[in-house]
Order: structure tokens, then sequence, then C-alpha cells
């Protein structure tokens, strides 16, 4: 079945791994990663010249160099030159993915057909328990299982959250009329087995329910019920004008806020923008989500990928943005302060459409665990996304509510 998989350019990445889990020579290894980074600097940079090559030469591939100098490069540039230069063109982002969202909210408003005298196929969602990740699975789950069925999307639930976004355009009914419209005298619910396991018999219901209008309930935690749609659920999921312009106003605090560490320097090139999502909160304090299966990410996994990261894109330069739901351990514990290009940008005033918002405006997505974090990597549209290859704990009973191959893209990365 063809879930629209995107394109996968880095998938050099585990080319590389894999070739240093088999333990080739050193010799060997080290032309590989001579080519790898060629090419890398080619598809993320679009420079693959000999600038990468001298780049290369000149350092070592573990000396992490924030700004790299060379008399061959571009004029330089101050870091409120970056900062403006960042600013102005997520500013024009938000303008373009705002102008999609409010033509596809309108063609929306002109093809509903709920009026219709005939018996309209609907799909009814009847709750999203959970916060704002797991509205979103159940929102985008719906958008996908009712296109692909030529089924109008409605929600039985009167849910805020639905407010948060400019694209989306779903009738909220209650049971009386959904009963009524359908000239049904029940609604079948359909129920999922696990959290995150994707099932033929949900995505393809209306082979069970002879076309009738069914109630889809559950968490629906799949790509794959959605990713074929996937131009129109990001869309569909655009902020309102107001989340994104607060989103990146606080990027833009948080790049000024690293200018004392950076004044003075100068640089060759505008930083590739990186998102990292650390998840705390009750998953790693409350035990019995613990016994369940939940964790956190660890630290190393955090560092690691941070440092991954940066060399990947050592061309262009990086400068990471921190959202968590735990500020003193992104700052006491991971010292994420202590780094002249890391900065925490959640505070405890930024709602969390905020925090997810300047996720989704980022270049690179590394989340730890949690659907929020996939969210993030989700709407950045972003193809390097990397989670936390742990997760769910081996053998708990959340393990068996997820299916790996079902819940991440294959495109993404998984690392520890
Ligand atoms: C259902 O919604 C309709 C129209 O919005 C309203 O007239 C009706 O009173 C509602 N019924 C119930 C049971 O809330
Ligand atoms: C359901 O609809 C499809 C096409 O819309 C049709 O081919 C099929 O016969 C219908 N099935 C039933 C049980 O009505
Ligand atoms: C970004 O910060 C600079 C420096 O404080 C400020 O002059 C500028 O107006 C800010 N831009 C936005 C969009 O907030």
């Amino acid at each position: 079945m063809d879930y629209g998989q995107d394109a996968n350019p880095s998938a050099l990445l585990r080319l590389v791994k894999e070739h240093r889990k088999l333990g080739l020579s050193s010799a060997k290894a080290a032309l590989l990663l001579l080519a790898a980074f060629l090419v890398a600097s080619f598809l993320f940079t679009g420079v693959g010249n000999a600038r990468s090559l001298r780049n290369f030469a000149q350092q070592a591939p573990n000396v992490i160099s924030f700004l790299t100098r060379s008399a061959f490069e571009s004029p330089e540039i101050t870091w409120a030159q970056v900062t403006s230069t960042i600013t102005e063109k997520l500013q024009q982002k938000i303008q373009t993915r705002l102008e999609k969202a409010r033509r596809y909210h309108e063609s929306l408003s002109n093809s509903i057909h709920l009026q219709n005298p005939t018996t309209p196929r609907l799909l009814f969602l009847q709750g999203s328990g959970g916060r704002l990740g797991n509205f979103l699975f159940c929102t985008a789950s719906l958008i996908g299982i009712a296109r692909r069925n030529q089924y109008t999307p409605i929600y039985l639930i009167n849910d805020e959250r639905t407010t948060l976004f400019t694209g989306l355009n779903i009738e909220i009914l209650n049971r009386t009329d959904a009963l009524r419209l359908t000239r049904q005298t029940t609604l079948p619910e359909i129920s999922e087995k696990g959290a995150a396991i994707y099932s033929d018999y949900i995505a393809d219901f209306p082979l069970q329910h002879g076309n009738q209008s069914v109630i889809l309930s559950g968490f629906l935690q799949s790509f794959k019920y959605f990713h074929a749609f996937r131009d129109e659920i990001r869309t569909a999921l655009t902020f309102t004008e107001a989340i994104l312009t607060q989103a990146v106003q606080s990027i833009n605090d948080s790049l000024n806020a690293l200018h004392g560490e950076n004044n003075g320097a100068m640089y060759r090139r505008v930083p590739r923008l990186v998102g990292i999502h650390v998840r705390r909160g009750d998953i790693t304090a409350a035990d019995d989500l613990k016994n369940f299966g939940f964790l956190g990410a660890t630290i190393h996994y955090v560092m690691n990928t941070i440092r991954l990261v940066r060399r990947l894109h050592r061309n262009s330069g990086t400068v990471f943005l921190v959202v968590t739901d735990d500020v003193d351990y992104c700052l006491n514990v991971l010292q994420l302060r202590t780094f002249k290009d890391v900065a925490v940008v959640s505070s405890k005033d930024n709602p969390p459409a905020v925090d997810l918002a300047v996720l989704s405006l980022t270049e690179t997505v590394i989340m730890t665990v949690g659907t929020f974090g996939w969210w993030g990597g989700y709407l950045s549209e972003s193809e390097e996304v990397y989670y936390y290859r742990k997760w769910p704990k081996k053998k708990s009973r959340l393990a068996k509510l997820v299916e790996r191959r079902d819940y991440f893209l294959p495109t993404w990365h998984g690392w520890v």
C-alpha cells in the first residue's frame, strides 16, 4: 500500500553507521565518511564543491566549530544580522503557510454537503483525550481516513483546541443531529487494538460497515492513517497567525539572548535552525507511568544528537532552539545554557501551541519522546528528524500498544 513516503536524503547517515558497525578498516571507514560528508553537504547546503572538501580536510571529524572561518569564505556577518535574517525569513514562511491555510479553509466551506438531501457519508470523531499531541493525531487520522473513503470528517466533540488552527474547518455536531443527518438509528463505533498500531479494518472501515456513518475512537497514532494526505494535513494544522507570530517573536528573543555570548564574533552563513523538544513531566515522574513503559530520553541521547547535527551541518553552522515542559532540567541538568549555540525558548508563559509552532518552523527536529515532539517533527516538514530509539520500554505494557513501524516515519532517525 502506498502511504506516500517522502524521499530520504539522509539515508546516508544510516549507511555510515552501518559501516561503522561492520567494523571496516579505519582507512576504508575514513574514505566512506569523506564521501558521505561530501554528499551530505551537497544535499543539505547545495554546496558540493571544493569548499566542502577543504573544510572537511581542515577539521578532524570530532572537532565541532560553530564558527568555521576560512580565507575562501564569503563576507562575514554579525550575530545581529544573522538574527534579523532568520526572523525575516520566518516571517515570510508563516505568511506563505497562512495564505495556503486560509485558501484551504475557504475551499472546504463550499464543499460541506451536510445539508444535502441524500444521506451523507460522515465519519465522526468522538473525543481525543490527552493534550495537544493526542488531539493532533486524532484530527489528522480523522481527516486522512475520511479522505481515503470519501467521507466527510465531523467532530462529535466541542474541543476548544480546534480554534488553534487557521486551516482546520471541520463541522461540530451533537449526537442528535448526527443521527438525524445520517438517518441511522445507531452510530457504530470503531475501536483500535493499540494506541499506535495501524489497522486496515480502521483505515478501510466501510468494507465492514456497509458504507454507514461511523464513530472513530481511540488514539489513532499512526502516520499511515494520513500520510498520503500530508500536504492537506499540514495545511489544515497551520496554527493561527497570532500563535505563529508569537513563535517567531520567541525565536527572535532567544536568538537575541544568545547575542551577549556571540557579540563580536563574525559568521559566514546564516546557521541552520534546529528544534529540540525535551519531554519530561509526568512520564519521568509518575511511577504508574514509568511502570507502564513510559520513559524520558537520556542526557546522552540529547547531547549525542546535538553533536551529530552540529557535525552534519558544520558548513552552514547550527543554532539549537530548545522547547520543553521542564526548563529547570534543561538548564540545570543538561546545562544547555553553557553552549553558545543553544537557546532555551520555552518559558512558563509560552502556551504549548506556541512551543509547537516554534518546532514547526525549524529545519531539523530532535524529538525525545512523546506525541508533542512527534508533531513538531511532522509539522516542520523536515526530512531530518531524530527520535529516542529506546522508547517505549522493552516488554512493557506500553510496548504492546505501539508498533514502531506504524508510529515513526521510515525517513526519521532512531538514535540513542
Ligand atoms: C444539538 O444541536 C442542535 C443544533 O445546534 C440544537 O438545536 C440541539 O438542541 C442540540 N441537541 C442537544 C441534545 O444538545
Ligand atoms: C459501498 O460503496 C461502494 C462505492 O461507493 C460500493 O461499490 C459498494 O457496493 C457499497 N457497499 C455497500 C454494502 O453498500
Ligand atoms: C527582533 O529583535 C530585534 C532586537 O531586539 C528587534 O529590533 C526586532 O523588532 C525583533 N523582531 C521581531 C519580529 O520581533
